[in-house]
């Protein structure tokens, strides 16, 4: 069998777990030839490619990024970019393409597998929205990095008797917020799902200090607003591949904040040094097992499918089904999380 495997989208912490994975399984255990599009859709599109064996993927299990490059570009939003894929499909002879991605790149994904092109999808994302999967792998490591923040800037914070707005990653969904704010003792959590009332926010932290307490620590998902007609808000229009840009929502609370508590407010955008680095045990683990099964899928002849953790288990599901919505946090999810913050 001929396998071509590519990483598009934001990077993700565990993307070289899967690509290792893919390539061992695949060439050791099946005498299968691996070949690697280089940066996403971009290079499948180009027929940028290069040919993946176990040397290629010798000492990579722990390497953050990815190999192969990443891009935004997606088949759609080129003229023949749909027709372009097939043809280079067929003309390098692959039996199978497996794409790891988030939501963008697995909307791809499903559609060219509509369009008749052998696809097994192996889900990524930091953000841990992808409602098809319990977990994708990024996630924990992304956490890790958060909480490890948090922790240090809890000592700066009481030093200064300050309240720190600390953004995280999270566009659509507050899970990095979630579970970081929950692993770090966060004194208030604020996710795009609720939108947050400025009044009820001031009062939270402010009764913090009326208690005698020396600092406060909000966590805010970058992606979160305010409820409608609570606070002044600017955002920033989109970027060039048409996704909203943010315009640092930390930034914006910490002034409020500041000007309502009367105490000093400095805002901390986490930014990408979540994505970036060595991956946890669990994300590599994780991603070795989607890359083992996605390798199982396209032998079975499997496609139109994505690789899934259910439970312990790895199962697959169809990719459309997989793209129809994102995975948000529920209100009990975020109730538990209030009531220990
Ligand atoms: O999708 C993962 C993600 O990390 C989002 O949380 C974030 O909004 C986005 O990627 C940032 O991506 P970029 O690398 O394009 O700035």
């Amino acid at each position: 069998m001929r396998i071509g495997v590519l990483t598009s989208g934001g990077d993700c912490p565990g993307l070289n777990a899967v690509i290792r994975s893919v390539v061992h399984r695949a060439v050791v255990d099946h005498g299968d030839e691996v070949i690697g599009f280089h940066d996403g859709w971009k290079g499948l599109l180009e027929c940028d490619y290069r040919k993946l064996d176990l040397d290629a993927v010798n000492g990579i299990l722990a390497r953050g990024g990815t190999i192969l490059g990443s891009s935004r570009v997606q088949p759609a939003h080129l003229v023949d970019g749909v027709e372009r894929a097939r043809g280079h499909v067929a003309d390098l002879g692959l039996d199978a393409i497996i794409p790891i991605g988030g939501e963008g790149t697995l909307k791809a994904a499903h559609l060219l597998s509509e369009a008749g092109l052998p696809i097994v999808g192996v889900p990524k994302t930091i953000d841990n929205d992808i409602a098809a999967t319990d977990v994708t792998f990024g996630f924990d490591t992304a956490v890790t990095v958060a909480t490890e923040a948090l922790d240090r800037l809890k000592t700066t914070a009481e030093s200064h008797q300050r309240v720190l707005i600390v953004e995280v990653m999270g566009r659509h969904t507050g899970w990095i917020a979630l579970h970081s704010g929950m692993a770090a003792g966060a004194h208030a959590v604020v996710v795009p799902e609720r939108p947050f009332d400025i009044d009820e926010l001031t009062a939270r932290v402010g009764a913090r200090f009326e208690h005698g307490k020396r600092f406060a620590i909000v966590v805010v998902a970058e992606g979160a607003k305010p409820r409608e007609g609570t606070m002044d808000f600017k955002t920033a229009g989109t970027d060039i591949y048409g996704h909203e840009r943010f315009t640092g929502v930390a930034n914006q609370l910490s002034v409020e904040l500041e000007r309502r508590l009367g105490k000093e407010a400095r805002p901390v955008i986490l930014g990408h040094v979540q994505r970036g680095g060595t991956p946890t045990a669990y994300d590599r683990v994780l991603a070795t097992r989607f890359g083992w099964h996605a390798v199982e899928a396209a032998h079975r002849g499997d496609f139109g499918m994505l690789t899934a953790l259910r439970g312990t288990e790895i199962e697959l599901v169809p990719l459309g089904k997989a793209v129809e919505t994102l995975k948000t946090v529920p209100a009990d999810r975020y109730d538990e999380a209030e009531c220990v913050l």
